[in-house]
């Protein structure tokens, strides 16, 4: 078995800015909480717990200390809470997710009604939405767009993560939906990027193995864009996960990564899948040694253990 990473995996951009931002406060000798995990990785929230990072789910939980804002970002109110109580703030939103609340924040100023294209319980969206004071509508999909009213102006704005696919097909639906539409592409091009590579890889592949927390949405959504290009997709959390039986007559397999998951847990997976493939080939010599006397190696074959 042949095992090819996609192109584009794991830690994006705003991802890691946020982990060193983080990593980094430890350094003003203060308690340090992240509002909320600080990504969608169970492996890496434990490894910062270690480090002396804490997760506090609200503001009011915090006494005292530094506080830092995830990638996902939250609204204004957190803002003010944790200013009012005295905390240094770190803001490690992502720019990308900044440009999308700033975005849907002029949009309402200026009169819009503002539609956010995403996962309404996702906290990004959240955030995206108390930046105009929850007064957007959230679509989901193309069935939602087709059910809203009609409205003079329409502003919209993209979850980040959103697959930019789908977002022209809502756009165009929303088109039908107002007199004036004033859209803002917020995709980010790190999610794309990785659907993308994922893509093509599963278009030349058996398997493949997409590693992230289960509790990511990008992460899950590059397992079901592999199925949907054909390609049978496993979702794992760490190499533990992983099954020898996955891979048995599988010639090519592949590993994706979503955006929040750290280079140590894809190199994990990637040496573990290695091992079953040369616990595999072992199978394969033991199995002709038992059908005959001898056995042919290709030059340069490595055989470790006992025949
Ligand atoms: Fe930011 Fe894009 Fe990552 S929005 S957090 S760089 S997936």
């Amino acid at each position: 078995m042949d095992i090819f990473l996609a192109k584009h995996r794991g830690f994006c951009y705003g991802v890691k800015r946020a982990i060193d931002l983080a990593i980094k406060s430890l350094e003003n000798a203060e308690p340090v909480y992240t509002l909320g995990p600080i990504i969608h990785n169970p492996q890496m929230v434990r490894h910062l717990k270690d480090k002396g990072i804490e997760v506090a789910d609200t503001v009011e939980e915090i006494a005292k200390g530094t506080i830092i804002i995830r990638s996902h970002g939250v609204g204004p109110d957190i803002f003010a809470k944790a200013k009012e109580k005295q905390l240094t703030i770190v803001d490690a939103t992502c720019p990308h997710v900044k440009k999308a609340q700033q975005a849907a924040s002029r949009l309402t100023q200026n009169g819009y009604q503002v539609v956010v294209v995403g996962e309404r319980n996702h906290p990004e969206v959240q955030s995206i939405l108390e930046w105009t004071h929850n007064k957007a509508l959230v679509i989901e999909n193309s069935a939602e767009a087709r059910n809203i009213a009609f409205f003079p102006r329409l502003g919209v704005v993209a979850q980040t993560t959103f697959s930019a696919g789908e977002f022209n097909t809502i756009i165009d639906i929303l088109e039908t939906k107002c007199d004036e539409l004033n859209v803002e592409r917020t995709i980010c091009m790190a999610t794309d990027q990785r659907q993308q590579a994922a893509i093509q890889l599963a278009g030349e592949i058996d398997v493949m193995v997409v590693v992230g927390g289960r509790n990511s949405a990008n992460t899950s959504r590059l397992a079901e864009i592999c199925e949907s290009a054909g390609c049978k997709a496993y979702h794992v959390e760490t190499a533990e996960e992983l099954r020898p039986e996955w891979f048995h007559g599988v010639k090519k397999a592949g590993i994706t990564a979503g955006a929040s998951t750290p280079d140590w847990i894809i190199e994990e997976v990637n040496n573990q899948m290695t091992q079953f493939q040369n616990d595999s080939q072992f199978e394969q010599l033991e199995q002709q040694l038992q059908e005959s006397d001898t056995i042919t190696l290709e030059p340069g074959s490595i055989i470790k253990g006992k025949i």
